[in-house]
């Protein structure tokens, strides 16, 4: 089992190892003593995890109850959110209680805001089921729900007690779901350590070692900068051109892929600037192609920019866009939103 430690606020530790969630109740026992469970999921990774789940915190001493909503991005929205706020009362949870996240992105964006909400916060454990939770959102604290406006609009920094990955759980994923993933590991690659690029390009994928090494590399950055005011903003290279395909999609397309297609457009503009080497913005594409992940997108500019002005990134009439440099280099820049648009407009 590797662990790898998060210094943010109280701290907590990413316990990462093949067969670990058999033992999720007893490495719970460290940090939470017995009481009860609810384990949050989605219907999908119910019916392949949520039992084994359930035997590990039962023979530990936890007594479970768990909530289900249907996959999917959809779900994560304000109707279920108050539905899992009105199931944690209905059964009377408690302060002292604590809330399991068994699923990917969304079960963990939205477990992790009930929980930071209920009873003005109550403890929660991140069991992450796809790569791009185990690499990315179960590390950090970022929680929250879509509204209607915008995605992630309703959220709130709130840490895991723990975080238990257990790369076995990943056998049962889609290939274009495991590619969402590796997304944003190739992310960690071009802004921070450029052996996550040999990581991610290798024939065979190692995906213990992307797993350990995103989940130190998120929590270098975090510790940092816990509320996103300086050089965490680096983890969203990607994502304002990304945010914008996912928007303009209506959400069909998947936050990995539009984080893909948005790394590559803010690649192609750079190098056109003379910013980066030609073989520099190849390199990225091709790894992005090689491990399924889409570059390019049919959205024009004048709609992605569109999309782009409900980015709560935005401050007023500038954004910071992450640009490459060298691999395992980038810088953050602040400009105008119509310097912005040129700069989508050279990438597309
Ligand atoms: N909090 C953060 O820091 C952060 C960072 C990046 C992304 N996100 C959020 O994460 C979400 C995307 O997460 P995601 O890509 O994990 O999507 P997801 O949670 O929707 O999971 C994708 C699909 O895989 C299924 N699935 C999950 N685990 C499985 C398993 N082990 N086997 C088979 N199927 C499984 C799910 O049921 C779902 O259908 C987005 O809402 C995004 O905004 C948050």
């Amino acid at each position: 089992m590797i662990t790898v430690d998060v210094n943010v606020g109280k701290g907590y530790n990413i316990y990462i190892g093949k067969g670990l969630l058999e033992s999720t109740g007893e490495l719970a026992l460290e940090v939470i003593k017995p009481c009860t469970a609810a384990i949050i999921s989605d219907d999908k990774v119910d019916a392949l995890y949520a039992d084994r789940l359930t035997v590990s915190l039962e023979g530990a001493g936890f007594k479970v109850i768990k909530y289900v909503f249907p996959n999917g991005e959809a779900s994560k929205n304000s109707a279920t959110f108050v539905s899992i706020l009105e199931f944690l009362a209905k059964n009377k949870l408690g302060r002292t209680d604590v809330i399991f996240a068994l699923g990917g992105g969304v079960v963990g964006d939205m477990a992790g805001f009930a929980a930071a909400c209920y009873l003005r916060g109550i403890r929660f454990v991140q069991i992450p089921t796809t790569l791009l939770a185990a690499v990315d959102s179960s590390v950090g604290g970022k929680t929250g729900i879509d509204l209607e406006a915008g995605k992630n609009l309703a959220d709130a920094f709130y840490q895991p007690e723990i975080v238990i990955c257990d790369p076995m759980l990943l056998d049962t994923l889609d290939k274009a779901v495991f590619a969402d993933g590796l997304a944003e590991a190739i992310k960690y690659g071009a802004i921070y350590d450029a052996h996550m690029l040999d990581l991610t390009s290798a024939d065979l994928l190692d995906v213990e070692a992307i797993i350990k090494r995103s989940a130190e590399i998120k929590a270098a950055v975090v510790e940092k900068d816990e509320k996103e005011s300086g050089i965490r903003q680096i983890l969203n290279f990607g994502h304002t051109f990304g945010h914008a395909v996912e928007k303009c999609s209506n959400y069909t397309i998947s936050h990995g892929s539009a984080v893909a297609i948005g790394m590559a457009i803010i690649s192609r503009a750079c190098e056109k600037l003379g910013r980066i080497e030609v073989s520099y913005r190849e390199r990225i594409e091709d790894i992005l192609k090689k491990n399924s992940l889409p570059t390019r997108t049919g959205f024009d500019a004048d709609a992605l920019f569109e999309a782009m002005l409900s980015d709560k990134k935005r401050r007023n009439d500038n954004i910071t866009l992450v640009l490459p440099k060298i691999p395992g280099e980038c810088e953050l820049l602040s400009l105008t939103l119509e310097k912005a648009k040129e700069l989508l407009e050279l990438g597309l």
